[in-house]
């Protein structure tokens, strides 16, 4: 046969296409869920809510013979603190809100209150970490009431005044010097922030208004510990006297409340001791020590 005879050769295009092993399928592309019509594309996530709170706050004012409790209710953020809502109150819901506050960080000692009976620093006491249902907001007791939530602590600090106890320095301290030798037994004392909270938590001090109350006795105790060079005998004068150190019935309120660790009733029994001990030498004669 000629070549001329031979068959026409098929085009390459119309030819069938070899077939290859399958192409590898990659897992599907994950699907998020579907859009929500409206929904902008950057929405924050949903605040976390609280359980509500309910806070009753003591009220009194002029001419009222005797407070009373209003309520307010809230969902505080987590981390919330007793003064965060009262200070929501007074901005938004009742600007008449009579209380005090400052450092909002337990230094100044202004924001001392009774928070379900117990006294407290409202800037230090954490919502959360109230169980009960109701918070109960009550102005500090022993102290004469101004109003709502303020009392008046004139009282209170001329108790230190009284023992011999300088409320305002008379020098400033000087920079970079050294604390001399066996200061860290008085450091105690120092962090008194004059709250006033062992003076309220006192049970003797309800019943005896003269009684000269725990911080003004710590104070008394720290000036006859550390001299700086006055005379003791009227500081042992005053804690000899009928309402002073011989008052205590160690109940221990004082320094259960006391947010700074001050411990003012072990300070008092020291200076007890120490009045008892000056009592016995001088009945043998042989003075003060
Ligand atoms: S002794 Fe404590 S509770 Fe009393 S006034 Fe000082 S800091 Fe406040
Ligand atoms: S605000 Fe200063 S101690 Fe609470």
């Amino acid at each position: 046969m000629s070549e001329s005879t031979l068959p026409p050769i098929q085009p390459a295009e119309t030819a069938p296409k070899p077939v290859g092993p399958p192409e590898p399928v990659g897992p599907p592309e994950p699907v998020g869920p579907p859009e929500t019509a409206g929904t902008p594309e950057t929405a924050a996530p949903p605040e976390q809510v609280g359980p509500t709170v309910h806070l009753r706050i003591s009220r009194l004012r002029a001419g009222d013979r005797k407070p009373h409790f209003e309520e307010f209710e809230f969902t505080p953020e987590p981390g919330a603190t007793v003064l965060d809502l009262l200070l929501e109150i007074r901005r938004n819901r009742d600007p008449s809100l009579v209380m005090r506050h400052s450092c909002m960080h337990a230094s100044c000692g202004t924001c001392g209150v009774r928070i379900n009976g117990r006294e407290a620093l409202a800037c230090d006491t954490k919502v959360a970490g109230v169980t009960a249902p109701t918070v109960d907001v009550e102005p500090l007791v022993n102290q004469r009431p101004v109003a709502d939530l303020a009392t008046d602590m004139v009282d209170f600090y001329a108790r230190f005044e009284a023992v011999g106890f300088p409320l305002v320095r008379s020098a400033e301290t000087v920079g970079g010097a050294e604390p001399p030798e066996g200061v860290k037994a008085y450091t105690r004392f120092e962090n008194c922030i004059e709250c006033g909270l062992c003076l309220s938590a006192c049970p003797i001090s309800r019943t005896d208004r003269s009684y000269l109350g725990p911080a003004a006795l710590a104070a008394a105790a720290r000036v006859a510990d550390e001299p700086r060079g006055q005379p003791l005998g009227p500081i042992f004068a005053i804690a000899a006297e009928p309402d002073s150190v011989w008052r205590c019935r160690d109940a221990m309120q004082c320094t259960a409340v006391c947010p700074s660790a001050v411990d003012p009733a072990r300070a008092l029994l020291g200076l007890r001791r120490r009045v008892a001990f000056g009592r016995v030498r001088s009945l043998l004669g042989r003075g003060r020590q």
